[in-house]
């Protein structure tokens, strides 16, 4: 029964596409190949992972697709002075020419970077690079590496935070732009054939898993926080497979390998025991394919929402500002959706109630319904408190802001009780990308 619903699914979808582009539906050549390719995703995982959108497989055109890492969009290295950062993605943007060698660039320079490189569509770019430039940068744009308000290096806890997938956490290595070797290794084993290997959704949800619980573990300092915990520390990992995987005709959702992986982290050498780190030497891989121009990964992403979905028919494809990667995540994962903190020794975690934070405008019960709500509400209170910025300075992020959550009716957030972050030690530790190494931190080796 499964199979014939996903099957009428894809076919529902293909036939949607057959009335939007008649020329194409047409094309008789094409039809032994779309059945072709029916057929290998009918007997097929979803690529993505089990239970991960899209349901139906996005279109794939390698001209609007394909990534160039030649002439001049050729690998060049970072020299002295060039900032590269804890952000593999902006780091191979740099090196690759479609962000300014230097590291620093403007809010519109981010934007087009992203999207060409990557597909990311312009309201997550927007939002991202502008919140980068007015909270951690200098108003008009910012360093991808840099340090405190003239980078994001320098955001620990307002932007960078705490049990980043590869990348050491700041008061546990002193340093938040190492790639730590276990991180690495439990990652990467978990594809052990390089044949089939593909770090999707669901291999990223258990591995995010372990790095929450490895934090507080190992990290006395460990903050968990509603916007750098919830959001950007999740689309640390989700970004890995939406925008590192290689699409494809077979896989438009695409595949994340090993050697891709590698590239897009900076990983070197075939003796697969002894890989090794080049900070700042992330690469765009040969034959790099992209997200394809409707399918950008956005805010509102993804194809079909709400999520999980209640109608599967195509018409039902109307983006609405979901979180569904998150909420994917939480599924087996709930523990993302809570906030907490150590209190300056290992395995002193505690939780602490949104509803306590939120002075009672959200519930736990309400964070886990719309995790995306309550952490841009929450940032929309905390950004005069962290800038110390006028107003009129910060009016365009918290524009977009109100874009993001315009349409999901979240419930405001009149003020944050301060005090129940002061629980959390590690919190006020504003700074990177090196600082204080805690007392009691257990590290491991850099790769
Ligand atoms: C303007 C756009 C972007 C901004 C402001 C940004 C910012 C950041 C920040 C602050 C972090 C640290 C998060 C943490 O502490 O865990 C990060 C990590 C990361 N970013 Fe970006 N990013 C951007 C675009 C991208 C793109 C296009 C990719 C595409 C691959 C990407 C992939 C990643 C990944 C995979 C990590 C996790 C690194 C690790 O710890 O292993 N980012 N980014």
């Amino acid at each position: 029964m499964k199979t014939f619903t996903a099957n009428a699914l894809t076919l529902a979808a293909l036939a949607s596409r057959v009335t939007a582009f008649p020329a194409m539906a047409m094309d008789a050549l094409t039809e032994p190949l779309q059945a072709d390719l029916l057929t290998k995703r009918q007997t097929a995982a979803a690529p993505q992972g089990v239970g991960a959108l899209p349901l139906v497989p996005p279109p794939f055109d390698p001209e609007l697709q394909y990534v160039s890492n030649k002439g001049k969009y050729k690998f060049v290295p970072p020299g002295p002075g060039d900032a590269r950062g804890e952000c593999p993605g902006l780091n191979a943007l740099a090196n690759h020419n479609y962000l300014p060698h230097n590291g620093r660039a403007t809010i519109q320079q981010f934007i087009t970077a992203t999207e060409t490189g990557f597909g990311m569509a312009q309201d997550l770019g927007g939002f991202l690079a502008i919140y980068g430039a007015i909270v951690d940068g200098y108003l008009t744009g910012w360093s991808i590496n840099g340090g405190p308000h003239i980078g994001i290096g320098g955001s620990h806890n307002n932007y960078e935070g705490d049990s980043s997938p590869l990348k050491s956490d700041l008061n546990q290595y002193g340093n938040n732009g190492l790639l730590v070797r276990d991180q690495f290794y439990s990652l990467y084993n978990r594809q052990p054939d390089a044949a089939t290997a593909n770090y999707n959704l669901e291999v990223l949800r258990d591995f995010r898993k372990e790095r929450y619980y490895e934090s507080i573990a190992k990290n006395p300092y460990f903050s968990y926080t509603p916007f750098s915990g919830i959001e950007v520390s999740q689309a640390a990992f989700t970004f890995i497979y939406r925008f590192m995987a290689n699409k494809s005709a077979e896989a438009p959702e695409g595949i994340l390998n090993k050697d891709t992986l590698k590239a897009f982290m900076a990983v070197y050498g075939d003796d697969e025991e002894n890989l090794h780190w080049k900070r700042g030497w992330e690469r765009f891989p040969d034959n790099f394919y992209k997200r394809h121009p409707t399918d950008e990964y956005s805010i509102v992403y993804c194809r079909f929402t709400p999520y999980p979905p209640t109608d599967y028919s195509p018409q039902a494809n109307i983006p609405r500002p979901v979180q569904t990667d998150i909420l994917y995540f939480a599924e087996t994962v709930p523990e993302v959706l809570g906030l907490g903190c150590n209190h300056g020794a290992v395995n002193t975690f505690n939780t602490i109630d949104p509803e306590t934070l939120s002075n009672g405008a959200y519930t736990a019960q309400q964070v886990a319904e719309s995790p995306l709500c309550f952490a841009s509400e929450f940032a929309k209170v905390e950004i005069p408190l962290i800038t110390g910025l006028s107003d009129i300075l910060v009016a365009p992020l918290l524009s977009k802001l109100a874009d993001l959550t315009g349409s999901m009716n979240c419930a405001s957030i009149g003020s944050v009780n301060q005090s129940a972050l002061t629980a959390c030690p590690g919190f006020s530790l504003y700074g990177g990308p090196t600082g204080t190494k805690a007392k009691g931190a257990i590290t491991n080796g850099i790769l």
